[in-house]
């Protein structure tokens, strides 16, 4: 049988009101819902998967380095084996995958990774998923991932039912609502995290006496969140943005033993967001399982934001918009695996 392939592209999102906390490991099912951006294609991937019953075993590249370890694979194992029994097809997949920027790797880089391999195997196998589908493939790989297949900004419906397919995200708002909203990414270090957010969130849920408030304030936050993003209101969503990271961070040192991320380079970012609010709210920082900074602001602010990033000594500083869900590319020089099955 010949090999079947299929290329996707995917944006990162970053959340504003954070996931943190499964209540089913297998299914990524979490504990409450959240709320992302999706940001534009400055931090991109692209994702070629090839099918073959000519390959003895799955194969995964990310960046020109294949994945080893039963963790590293985990994700995209869970996701290939949901698409073949969707699809009723036992092929062995190899799977090339290439961040824009391979520097912001560690940065929101698996939801982006998982989303354009969502697509990309959906559209190899010949699935016709909705975004509903799709979002849920997306969410078997990473979670946060599930968040991607929207442009614009999206919600993460945390469902009820044990199967999860009442949990996947709808879209709030499209890439044009806000035309000012920017991301101001700053990459301080872009080396492998401590604690994979896989086991951090585990270790949370299982210890943290915090994470039940949180669980308690969390329906609100959405709510005000997705209000705020409706109405363009910048100071009530960076404001729930910045009280959601520290919240999450909270649950984080108060886990046991305790997981911190943040570093004193991102201490020095939030401290001075906050000089900068001090006559009203500009800017809102946020940070995922990692020191990396990201401040949400809007347009006439960026030169401040990215002051505050260079003054903390960070290099790396990329400038979003809101950006798109994903794409598939299907002319040939697109694939990143050619028609013999070698990588490109
Ligand atoms: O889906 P994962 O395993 O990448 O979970 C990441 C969770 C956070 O990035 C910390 C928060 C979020 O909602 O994206």
């Amino acid at each position: 049988m010949a090999i079947i392939r299929a290329t996707a592209e995917a944006n990162p999102n970053m959340a504003i009101v954070k996931y943190w906390g499964k209540r089913d490991e297998a299914l990524v099912l979490p504990q409450a819902g959240s709320v992302s951006v999706t940001l534009d294609d400055a931090l991109k991937t692209r994702t070629t998967v090839m099918f073959s019953d000519k390959l003895a075993e799955d194969e995964v590249w990310i960046n020109g380095k294949r994945l080893q370890t039963p963790e590293e694979l985990e994700k995209a194992l869970a996701q290939l084996d949901s698409a073949r029994e969707l699809a009723k097809k036992r092929l062995r997949a190899k799977v090339v995958s290439r961040a824009n920027t391979p520097v912001a790797g560690g940065l929101a880089g698996s939801a982006a990774g998982l989303c354009a391999l969502a697509a990309a195997s959906a559209e190899a196998l010949g699935l016709v998923l909705d975004a509903k589908g799709l979002s849920i493939l997306s969410r078997i790989g990473s979670g946060s991932a599930c968040r991607s297949v929207f442009g614009g900004f999206a919600e993460w419906l945390r469902g009820n039912k044990p199967d999860g397919t009442d949990s996947y995200a709808v879209q709030i708002a499209g890439e044009s609502h806000w035309p000012a909203f920017r991301a101001v990414v700053g990459i301080a270090e872009s080396s492998e995290k401590k604690v994979k957010s896989r086991a951090g969130m585990r270790q949370t849920v299982a210890t943290s006496e915090l994470y039940k408030m949180r669980l308690e304030l969390l329906p609100q936050a959405i709510h005000d969140a997705k209000k705020a993003i409706l109405e363009r209101n910048a100071e009530n969503l960076f404001e729930i943005a910045m009280r959601d990271s520290n919240n999450m961070h909270a649950t984080m040192l108060d886990t046991w033993p305790p997981i911190m991320y943040l570093n004193d380079t991102s201490r020095e970012v939030i401290y001075a967001v906050h000089e900068l609010n001090k006559d009203g709210i500009k800017a809102g920082y946020s940070f995922d399982a990692g020191p990396n900074p990201v401040i949400f602001t809007l347009e006439k602010y960026v030169p401040a934001a990215e002051k505050i990033l260079k003054d903390a000594g960070i290099k790396k500083i990329f400038v979003s918009k809101t950006g798109s869900g994903p794409k598939i590319l299907s002319t040939e020089k697109d694939h990143l695996i050619d028609d013999k099955g070698a990588t490109k």
